[in-house]
């Protein structure tokens, strides 16, 4: 089966086997099939987080499990219980055209519902963590169901439990999110969404308006995947110890940061990046975007081995430059 219509890199890449499930005994009867234990498996959602070095010689499971479901509802709050395979952006529309608040800083990520709390989804100030109230996963190895509370998800930049000890253990079947209908707690701490707000919104916060801004920024810096395969950043953004950064400012005075994680300092990886001068390269029909020097394209045709000996080349870049070492954010297989 061909791989492409299945990685927003858009990647020419085929699977031994495929197939897609809708519901949770679909998903039962294809841990308990012979092909499922006799081949290694992938399991994707929207493929948008996913870097395919090489044809996969094994099952690929397509979670396609969709519906939108309110599970408690009064005036100030919702809380929707939503498939794995529904498309992230269009959930988020689906809430801001019925002014739900909550995600609407997330708009325009690519992927799907439940590739989200995998990683963690964030953007503009926001994480998918701070609206999971729960996440509901199937143990690969004995077909129960389990329901992950938000503490239990054990949540950080870029991470979740699901990344680590439960590594390839579960598949996540649907979340349940927490949204508000009323006394929003809007995130505008993002200069460039004041910026879009005031511009084009005459500063009025809305859920709506949040979102615009956030479309309108996304798509003045980010590849739009149906036009230039991406899968948006591809390393994470490395968080160093205040001496490392205080010795980069010496030489590099004007260095963008952000508080990290236990009191470490982030560096914009994409910014380290293009100070090593990859911004805007093409090799061949691939290269690193001329807006975004984080997120490398696939201009078409490109080769997921050839990408990935790019990243290596400019993680080598910037530990030669700063002795900092970028770790991927793409799952890469
Ligand atoms: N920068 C540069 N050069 C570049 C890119 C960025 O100097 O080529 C500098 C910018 O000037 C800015 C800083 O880096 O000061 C931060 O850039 P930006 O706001 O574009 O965000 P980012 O840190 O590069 C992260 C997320 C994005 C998310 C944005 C907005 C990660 C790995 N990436 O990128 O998420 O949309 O913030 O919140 O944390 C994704 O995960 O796929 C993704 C796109």
């Amino acid at each position: 089966v061909d791989l492409l219509p299945y990685n927003t890199f858009k990647i020419r890449a085929t699977a031994r086997y495929f197939t897609s499930v809708s519901n949770v005994d679909d998903v039962k009867s294809i841990f308990d099939s012979e092909l499922f234990q006799k081949h290694k498996h992938l399991i994707i959602g929207g493929g948008s987080n996913l870097l395919l070095t090489g044809d996969f010689n094994g099952l690929v499971i397509k979670n396609d499990i969709k519906g939108i479901n309110v599970v408690q509802e009064n005036e100030d709050t919702i809380m929707l219980k939503v498939g794995a395979g529904e498309n992230w952006h269009k959930f988020v529309m689906y809430c801001v055209d019925r002014n739900y608040g909550g995600v609407e800083n997330l708009s325009l990520i690519p992927g799907t519902i439940g590739a989200a709390p995998m990683q963690n989804i964030g953007a503009y100030g926001v994480e998918i963590k701070e609206v999971i109230h729960t996440v509901e996963a199937i143990e690969i190895s004995t077909g129960d169901v389990r329901v992950f509370s938000n503490a239990e998800c054990q949540f950080g930049y870029r991470e979740s439990i699901f990344k680590h000890e439960l590594k390839n253990k579960y598949f996540i079947s649907s979340i349940t999110l927490s949204l508000t209908k009323k006394n929003h707690r809007f995130n505008t701490t993002y200069g460039a969404i004041t910026d879009v707000l005031k511009q084009n919104h005459n500063n009025e916060v809305s859920v709506k308006n949040i979102s615009d801004a956030v479309v309108f920024i996304r798509k003045t810096k980010l590849p739009d995947p149906e036009v230039i395969g991406n899968a948006g950043s591809f390393f994470k953004n490395p968080s160093v110890e205040h001496s490392v950064f205080d010795r980069i400012k010496v030489d590099f005075p004007s260095v963008p940061s952000f508080p990290g994680e236990n009191g470490l300092v982030k560096v914009p990886a994409g910014w380290l990046i293009e100070q090593c001068g990859w911004k805007g390269k093409t090799i061949e029909n691939i290269g690193v975007h001329k807006h975004q020097a984080l997120v490398l394209v696939n201009y078409g045709g490109g080769d997921g081995s050839k990408i990935w000996d790019l990243a290596m080349k400019i993680q080598s870049s910037v530990k030669e430059k700063f002795n900092i070492t970028l770790h991927p954010e793409v799952n890469v297989i």
